[in-house]
């Protein structure tokens, strides 16, 4: 299911927690809760696999919906030890995959292993969430070049009317797990050179159609500036995804926005 409504989309990434089933159930809970009175938001929470039938309930929430933090490289189930399909995500009620992510690239994930998770993950009918992002800038501006590439290989290969669907994640990884987030009229600059990257790549339909978010130390303090200055259509959000109140108010005042 594409993004393609106006609406801003705050996406949490809880990574490896919380430690306990009844720790998920109690955050998920909050967030649903808090999302049924948002008016311009839609919600994604990505929690550990084994948590997501726990975080997904009976019956629908509005603006509320569940995402994974991976999904194999694997399309069709067969023996592939350790491995979760994204056909068994999507049979869980799963609508978004977090794909690329800095801390799996670092884990051994390559170029090649992200477009095979990105094509398992559309092939579907979910939403990648491709996460993209420099280690270090300098003035030469190399990383951009980076970013360029990393789009390029993993969905260069992809039809148009394939790609549609994909949401770009744009996570300077100095800026995930840092002190500070990327200066909001960085972050302007920045989602422009992507939107252009797709442009080149599909026509410049798809360069002024493309999701675009940012994440790195999002917190409810800089989110509403990240998103009214960096004109971002939204947030990957780690550590502020996994503390209630923080995450609470964070949606309450990017919803403000509009
Ligand atoms: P932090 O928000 O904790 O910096 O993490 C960002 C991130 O990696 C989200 O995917």
């Amino acid at each position: 299911m594409p993004h393609t409504t106006n609406k801003k989309l705050i996406v949490g990434n809880w990574k490896m927690n919380p430690s306990t089933s009844v720790e998920a159930k109690k955050l998920a809970r909050k967030f649903k809760h808090a999302a049924v009175s948002l008016n311009h938001t839609e919600v994604v929470i990505c929690p550990p696999l084994t948590f997501i039938p726990l975080c997904t309930g009976r019956t629908k929430t509005a603006h509320f919906h569940m995402g994974a933090q991976v999904a194999s490289t694997q399309e069709e189930s067969g023996p592939h030890t350790g491995e979760v399909g994204a056909n068994m995500l999507r049979d869980l009620g799963v609508e978004y995959v977090i794909v690329g992510h800095s801390e799996q690239r670092k884990r051994g994930d390559t170029d090649a292993i992200v477009a095979a998770r990105l094509k398992a993950v559309l092939g579907q009918g979910m939403t990648p969430i491709l996460c993209i992002g420099e280690h270090s800038r300098d003035e030469s501006g190399a990383y951009l070049d980076v970013l360029k590439e990393q789009i390029k290989a993993s969905c260069g290969d992809l039809l148009k009317k394939v790609a549609k669907s994909i949401i770009v994640a744009y996570e300077p990884i100095w800026a995930i797990g840092a002190a500070e987030a990327m200066k909001s009229e960085d972050v302007y600059e920045t989602s422009l050179f992507i939107k252009k990257v797709f442009a080149d790549l599909y026509g410049a339909d798809m360069g002024l159609k493309v999701t675009v978010l940012y994440g790195g130390s999002v917190t409810y303090r800089n989110a509403p500036d990240i998103i009214s200055i960096g004109k971002v259509d939204g947030l990957l959000v780690g550590r502020e995804s996994i503390n209630a109140p923080g995450f609470i108010e964070l949606l309450k005042a990017v919803d403000l926005l509009g």
